[in-house]
């Protein structure tokens, strides 16, 4: 048996990725490692979001270049959105690399094992063949979890200009609906409980059925709440220009579907939105919030944000804290404009670092301080939770709200897989602590 060690970087799609490379692997014989240093294959996924993660990985590159000199069989391979990026430049900076696939190729992984048994040198894969990628992937063999996560579409049309995605995940491509509602009945057979449907831009899921018909978000969460063992949706990423009519009322009426949504805004200044070309306004954003939660009453939201893009000014930056201050998220994740070779805005005039550090911190003081708001609002309340794995403390099962919050509890194993519900009792950093509530006061409902 041979050993695969998968380092993952970036956001869930590439998790989801690693997952599939594992399963595509698994026929070669290839079981997990532990460690790189156990090894005989060490594939980095990677990601090219912002320069920091893109650098991270050339440092672990240098890691691999050496554990590979102490092990000269041991293969190399990088995949993800760096690979896709800059492949041709990461292997003449870095010869240790065996192997380059991008994110749309990496069914060929088996393929290109071959061919470089066969031939000296690298070999290189970065197409967009989407097409093909799915047709070609196994069924999964690994096991999911107890919440899993499932690709519906890939690749972004917006062309924001801060970001590489369109060009490293290339053109928006949405799964058929027949295979998505498959792989997420093999999921629950496999013991998911909770389903995230991905995409770069999910919520402007396409689907064309085998009817010829076209599916949007919606309908397929509508017929993915069918299944009776999923008992929790969820889908990320979405993008504001996406949130249709016909979403917004899935919200309501489909109660599967959890009440809480990452709805990234970016900024709340207008003009700063519209250099982004985010194609909205802070006040669209605003009246999708307000539409939101008048269907679901207690529905949360999480955001990203982005300081000290070129040409924010104070008033700029004064919007998204009003923006932020108005909406009251329970969630965000925030970071400093980092410019990306070949987008946009990259070519403008950049704001001062010490600016941007200001900003950033002033902005993620008061996303903390809303984060705390809302996991204090929980004491007390008794909510479902769904167990996910055992605690760290002997006896403790970890499990989440229906707003993502992490909550432990001392209950049996058995409830692995069982959403009960719990009295919320305490707060530490950022998890919450409860008790499983007597099961004759146990209701079925999901919403709080
Ligand atoms: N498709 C998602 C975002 C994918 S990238 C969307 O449209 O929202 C995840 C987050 O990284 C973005 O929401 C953005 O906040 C951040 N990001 C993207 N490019 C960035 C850059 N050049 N500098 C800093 N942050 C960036
Ligand atoms: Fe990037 Fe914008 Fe596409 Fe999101 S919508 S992936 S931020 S280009
Ligand atoms: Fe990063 Fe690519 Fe995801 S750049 S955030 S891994 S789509």
């Amino acid at each position: 048996m041979k050993k695969l060690f998968i380092k993952t970087y970036g956001c869930q799609m590439n998790a989801y990725d690693s997952a599939r490379m594992a399963d595509l692997l698994a026929p070669l014989g290839y079981g997990a490692a532990l460690a790189p240093e156990d090894a005989d294959m060490v594939i980095l996924n990677t990601c090219h979001i912002r320069e920091k993660a893109a650098e991270k990985v050339y440092s672990e590159l240098g890691r691999m270049a050496a554990l590979k000199r102490q092990k000269p069989g041991m293969l190399v391979a990088v995949a993800g959105c760096v690979a896709q990026a800059e492949g041709e430049e990461m292997v003449r900076r870095q010869p240790a690399i065996d192997m380059v696939v991008g994110p749309q190729s990496y069914h060929r992984l088996p393929e290109m094992i071959a061919r470089h048994a066969r031939q000296a040198g690298h070999v290189l894969e970065a197409d967009f063949p989407a097409l093909e990628k799915f047709d070609h992937l196994p069924e999964s063999v690994s096991d999911t979890g107890i919440s899993a996560f499932l690709t519906v579409q890939e690749g972004c049309d917006k062309f924001c200009t801060f970001c590489v995605v369109p060009y490293t995940r290339g053109p928006e491509y949405s799964r058929g609906p027949e295979r998505i509602l498959a792989e997420a009945r093999a999921l629950a057979a496999k013991g998911a409980r909770e389903i995230v449907l991905l995409g770069q831009n999910v919520n402007a899921y396409r689907g064309v059925a085998s009817d010829g018909k076209t599916w949007n978000l919606a309908r397929l969460i509508e017929a993915m709440a069918g299944i009776s063992d999923v008992h929790r949706i969820r889908y990320t990423t979405s993008h504001p220009r996406d949130m249709n009519n016909d979403l917004i009322a899935a919200h309501g009426a489909i109660e599967k579907l959890m009440p809480f949504l990452h709805l990234p805004v970016q900024s709340g200044s207008d003009s700063v939105l519209a250099a982004m070309n985010r194609q909205h306004t802070a006040a669209d954003y605003l009246s999708l919030i307000e539409g939101l939660r008048a269907v679901r009453s207690g529905i949360a939201f999480s955001s990203d944000f982005i300081v000290g893009f070129p040409g924010e000014s104070d008033a700029d930056f004064e919007a998204t804290m009003a923006l932020v201050r108005e909406v009251k998220f329970a969630q965000c994740f925030s970071f400093k404009y980092s410019p990306r070779p070949g987008t946009p805005a990259a070519a403008k005039k950049p704001v001062p670092e010490s600016v941007k550090n200001e900003r950033l911190q002033a902005l993620q003081a008061l996303l903390l301080c809303q984060q705390d708001e809302a996991n204090l609002a929980a004491i007390g309340k008794t909510m479902p939770v769904l167990f996910e794995k055992p605690g760290r403390i002997k006896g403790q099962l970890v499990g989440r709200t229906p707003w993502l919050q992490p909550v432990h509890v001392q209950a049996p194993q058995s409830l692995i897989g069982a959403t009960r519900d719990v009295k919320i009792a305490s707060l530490t950093a950022n998890s919450l602590h409860g008790a499983l509530v007597a099961k004759d006061v146990q209701t079925k409902s999901v919403m709080a």
